[in-house]
C-alpha cells in the first residue's frame, strides 16, 4: 500500500512535467521540430525519475518486444507484470487499447507500450515501394507519404514504425532493394531524412506522429550474390563514406530509434558490434535514441557462429549497447545471470531501458497511448488516395518513348489491355504492405476502363494469369485481343511475392512466359506499350527492342492504375528518374555510377564487341581495358535517367569561384529550358569527381538534384551550393575532411551528363 502511495506520488509529479509538456506541443506549431534541449531534459528526467522505482525484473521487461501474434494468449498477463516493453504486429484497436489499458492501470508502474508494425510504404494507403518512390525524387511527396502512413497508423494504435530502410544496394538480385532508396548515398540520405521527417512529426503520437527507425544497422544492402542474411566485407572508409552516412543523416534528423541488421559487418553480426553500434553510433555519433536489434537477431549470433548459446547472445547484444530485443527473449532468460556474474553492469540495463522510457515520453504516450480514433476517418481518404496517386505518378520512369508512342493517341479507338499485371490488385501493392488490402487496389485495367474516353474500347485478355506461370492456354486470346486493337498494352513484370525480404532472384529476366507472350504480340504489329510492374530493375535488354514505348511503373500502391491511366493519356508527364543502374545483363553486377576509374578505365574508341574480336587474336591485342567483352562497360541505363513528354535544354554550366579554399562555400548553376509543348518536371543532377587525392575516389558522385517544374517554353536557373560538406569524405588517413586538388562537376539529367566544369580547392 505504503509502495502504492510512493509511487503515485512521484507519478503524480511525472504527469504534471508530462501535462507541461503537452502543452507546450499543443501550443506549438504542429509541424516538424526536433525534440528541444528542455523537452530532453525533462523527458531524461522523467525516465530517471521512473528508473529509480523499478525492480530488475521491470527493467528487463522494458528491454522486450514480442510479437502480437504469436504472444496474443499470454500478453495481458505479460504487460500486467510488466514483463514487456513493445508489442509488434497488433493493429486491432481494441486489443491495443486494452493493451495499453492494461500496461497503464494495472501494471505496477503503468508504463505505457510501443506498438511496432512495419508501415513501409503506406498503412491501408498504400503508396509506392520505397525504391519507386526514391525515383520520384520528389522528397515533398515522400516526406507527405510518410506523414500520411502515419496518421493512418496510428488510427489503430501504431505508435512505432519500422522504416525508414535506408540500406544502400547495388545488386538487384537482393529482394530487399524493392524496400531500399537505391544504389547512392546521397539520394538515401535525402530520401530517409524526408520519411523521418514525414513520420514523426512534431513527435507527439496524439498528433498523429510515429516514432521512426532507421534500419537496418548496418551494410545490410552489401549482399553476397544478392542473397539475403549474408554479410558485408569491406574496408572501413568505403563503409564510412557509402553505407554509413544515411544512417548518420537519420541521426540528423532526429529518428528516434535504429535497429540493428540481421547481417554481419566484416565477420561481426551487426546486433553485436561493438565497432558499429558503441563506437561509431554512440561515441562518435552521440546518438540519444533507443537501438532496437531485428527480428530474433541477438538469438541468431549463435547461427552466425559468433556466440555460443542464448547467454553469450545477450551479453554480446547488450554490451555492444543494443536496448531492446525483438521477439527472442536472451535478455529477459540471461540478463539477470550475467549482472551477478558481474559480465553486464546494471547501468548498461538502465541506460537501455532509460532510452525506452524516453522513447515513449517523447510521444506523449504516458499522457495517451490510446488508438487516434478520430484519424481513423481519414483511412483512404480522398486526400490521402490524391497523394498515393501523385506518387506513384512521379515514380514510374519512361525508359522509352519511339515516335513518341506516348501519350496515346486521341485518334485510338481500342486498346488490348494484355499481361499478368494489368488486373493484380495484391501484387500491385508490392511487398511490405501487411495493412494493405487489395479490394482497395485500383488496377490499371480498371483505372482504363474507367478513366480511357467512351470512344476507346478495351480488348482485356491477361494471356497469363500470374507473372511466373507457364502456362499459355491464355495466349490466344490474347493475341485475338491484340490484333483487334489498335494498341497494345502489356502489363508485364512480377507479382509481389518475388522481390522483399528474403525474395531474392538469380535471373532478372521477366518470369515464367511473359516474354513468349510478348513475342507472340510483336507479330501482330501492332504498336506496344509495355509497363513494368515489378519490386526490383529487371534486365530489360532484350524486351526493349521489341516494343515501341516502355513505362517503368514498379509496384505503386493503391492508386497504381490511376496514376498509370493519367501517364498513358497524357494527363501527367513522367518525371520519374532512375535511382539504380539498369543492367544489360545480370552478370554486371554490381554496376553503378559512382564507381572507380581503375588505372585502365574502358575507352568507348578501344572497345572491341566480342564477335568482331578476329580470330587467334593476339593476347594484348584488345588494349587491356576495364570491360565486358560481351556487354562492353556500360549500363543499359544510367543512374538518374528518365524521359519526359516533353525536352529540356541545359544551358552551360557556370559557377562563381573556381578557385576556393577548403573552407570556401561557391555556386554553381545551370539555366534549364522546357523545349517542349508539354508542362513536365525534371530532376537536376548535380555530380562532382574529385580528380586525385591521398586516397582514389570515384568518377562520379551525386552532390545535390533539384526536381523542377517548367511550362513549354519556360526557363528556369537552378542553383546549387557547393561548401566543404558537399566535398568531404574519409582520407587516406581517416579523416573526414576536404584535400585541395582539381575536381569536376557536371550539372545535367543524369550521371552519364557529359557537361562539365572545373573548380580547385587551394
Ligand atoms: C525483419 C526485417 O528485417 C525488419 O526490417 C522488420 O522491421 C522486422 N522483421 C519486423 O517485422
Amino acid at each position: 500500500m505504503k509502495n502504492r502511495y510512493l509511487i503515485g506520488v512521484a507519478f503524480l509529479a511525472i504527469m504534471i512535467l508530462g501535462a507541461w509538456s503537452c502543452f507546450q506541443t499543443a501550443q506549438g506549431t504542429p509541424v516538424q521540430k526536433a525534440v528541444t534541449a528542455d523537452e530532453q531534459t525533462l523527458n531524461r528526467n522523467r525516465a530517471d525519475s521512473l528508473l529509480k522505482l523499478m525492480t530488475l525484473a521491470e527493467k528487463l521487461g522494458q528491454l522486450q518486444q514480442l510479437d502480437g501474434g504469436i504472444s496474443k494468449n499470454e500478453l495481458p498477463k505479460l504487460i500486467e507484470q510488466g514483463k514487456v516493453g513493445s508489442v509488434l504486429n497488433e493493429v486491432d484497436p481494441e486489443r491495443v487499447t486494452m493493451y495499453q489499458k492494461i500496461a497503464l492501470e494495472k501494471s505496477r508502474l503503468g508504463i505505457p507500450l510501443l506498438i511496432g508494425r512495419d508501415v513501409i510504404h503506406g498503412y491501408r494507403t498504400v503508396f509506392p515501394i520505397p525504391l519507386a518512390q526514391s525515383a520520384s525524387w520528389n522528397l515533398d511527396l515522400v516526406e507527405e507519404g510518410s506523414r500520411i502512413s502515419a496518421v493512418e497508423a496510428s488510427a489503430k494504435g501504431v505508435n512505432w514504425t519500422f522504416a525508414p530502410m535506408i540500406d544502400i544496394t547495388r545488386d538487384p538480385r537482393w529482394g530487399r532493394v524493392a524496400e531500399s532508396p537505391g544504389e547512392d548515398t546521397h539520394l538515401t540520405c535525402e530520401m530517409g531524412s524526408a520519411m523521418i521527417r514525414g513520420l514523426q512529426g512534431n513527435g507527439n503520437y496524439q498528433d498523429g506522429n510515429i516514432a521512426a527507425c532507421a534500419k537496418h544497422f548496418a551494410a545490410y544492402g552489401i549482399t553476397v550474390g544478392g542473397r539475403d542474411y549474408t554479410g558485408a566485407n569491406m574496408g572501413e572508409r568505403q563503409l564510412r563514406d557509402v553505407y554509413l552516412r544515411p544512417f548518420k543523416a537519420a541521426v540528423d534528423s532526429d529518428a528516434m530509434s535504429f535497429m540493428s541488421g540481421f547481417n554481419e559487418v566484416n565477420d561481426i553480426p551487426a546486433s553485436g558490434s561493438e565497432w558499429l553500434l558503441k563506437e561509431v553510433l554512440r561515441e562518435e555519433w552521440e546518438y540519444q535514441g533507443m537501438l532496437l536489434s531485428d527480428w530474433t537477431s541477438i538469438t541468431e549470433m549463435i547461427d552466425h557462429g559468433y556466440c555460443k548459446d542464448k547467454k553469450e547472445a545477450a551479453f554480446k547484444a547488450m554490451r555492444a549497447g543494443v536496448d531492446m530485443e525483438m521477439v527472442s527473449t536472451s535478455y529477459n532468460e540471461y540478463l539477470e545471470e550475467l549482472i551477478k556474474e558481474g559480465k553486464i553492469d546494471i547501468k548498461q540495463v538502465d541506460t537501455a531501458v532509460r532510452r525506452i522510457l524516453i522513447m515513449k515520453f517523447r510521444l506523449g504516450l504516458f499522457e495517451n497511448p490510446y488508438p487516434v480514433l478520430s484519424n481513423d476517418k481519414t483511412i483512404l481518404s480522398k486526400e490521402h488516395l490524391e497523394a498515393a496517386k501523385q506518387a506513384a505518378i512521379e515514380s514510374a520512369v519512361l525508359i522509352k518513348n519511339d515516335k513518341n508512342a506516348l501519350p496515346l493517341s486521341d485518334k485510338i479507338n481500342s486498346v488490348a489491355v494484355i499481361g499478368p499485371m494489368a488486373d493484380a490488385p495484391h501484387d500491385q501493392l508490392g511487398t511490405w504492405s501487411f495493412d494493405g488490402k487489395k479490394a482497395d487496389s485500383q488496377t490499371y485495367l480498371n483505372a482504363i476502363r474507367n478513366d480511357f474516353p467512351e470512344n476507346v474500347t478495351v480488348n482485356y485478355a491477361p494471356g497469363l494469369k500470374i507473372s511466373r506461370t507457364i502456362k499459355k492456354d491464355g495466349f490466344n486470346e490474347a493475341i485475338n485481343a491484340a490484333k483487334k486493337s489498335d494498341v497494345i498494352l502489356f502489363f508485364a513484370g512480377e507479382e509481389a511475392i518475388l522481390s522483399g525480404e528474403a525474395h531474392c532472384r538469380a535471373h532478372l529476366d521477366l518470369p515464367g512466359a511473359q516474354e513468349e507472350l510478348l513475342d507472340e504480340l510483336v507479330k501482330t504489329g501492332k504498336p506496344i506499350v509495355m509497363i513494368v510492374v515489378a519490386g526490383r530493375p529487371l534486365v530489360l535488354t532484350d524486351l526493349l527492342p521489341k516494343v515501341d514505348a516502355l513505362l517503368y511503373a514498379w509496384q505503386g500502391g493503391t492508386m497504381a492504375g490511376p496514376a498509370i491511366s493519367d501517364l498513358l493519356l497524357g494527363k501527367a508527364n513522367p518525371s520519374g528518374k532512375l535511382p539504380i543502374t539498369f543492367l544489360r545483363a545480370v552478370g554486371q553486377i554490381p554496376m553503378f555510377h559512382s564507381h572507380k576509374n581503375t588505372g585502365r578505365p574502358a575507352n568507348e574508341n578501344e572497345w572491341t564487341q566480342m564477335y568482331e574480336i578476329p580470330e587467334e587474336a593476339w593476347q594484348t591485342s584488345l588494349g587491356n581495358r576495364s570491360h565486358y567483352l560481351d556487354e562492353g562497360y556500360v549500363p543499359l541505363f544510367p543512374f538518374g535517367y528518365g524521359l519526359s513528354y516533353t525536352n529540356f535544354k541545359y544551358g552551360k554550366i557556370k559557377i562563381d569561384k573556381n578557385k576556393i579554399t577548403p573552407t570556401d562555400t561557391f555556386t554553381a548553376q545551370v539555366e534549364v529550358t522546357n523545349t517542349g509543348k508539354t508542362e513536365g518536371k525534371e530532376v537536376v543532377q548535380m555530380y562532382i569527381r574529385d580528380l586525385f587525392g591521398s586516397v582514389t575516389r570515384p568518377v562520379k558522385e551525386l552532390k545535390g538534384f533539384q526536381k523542377i517544374s517548367l511550362k513549354p517554353g519556360e526557363t528556369k536557373t537552378v542553383k546549387f551550393e557547393v561548401s566543404r560538406e558537399t566535398l568531404n569524405f574519409w582520407n587516406a588517413d581517416m579523416d573526414f575532411t576536404v584535400e585541395p586538388g582539381k575536381f569536376k562537376l557536371w550539372i545535367g539529367g543524369h550521371s552519364a551528363t557529359k557537361e562539365f566544369v572545373e573548380f580547385e580547392i587551394i
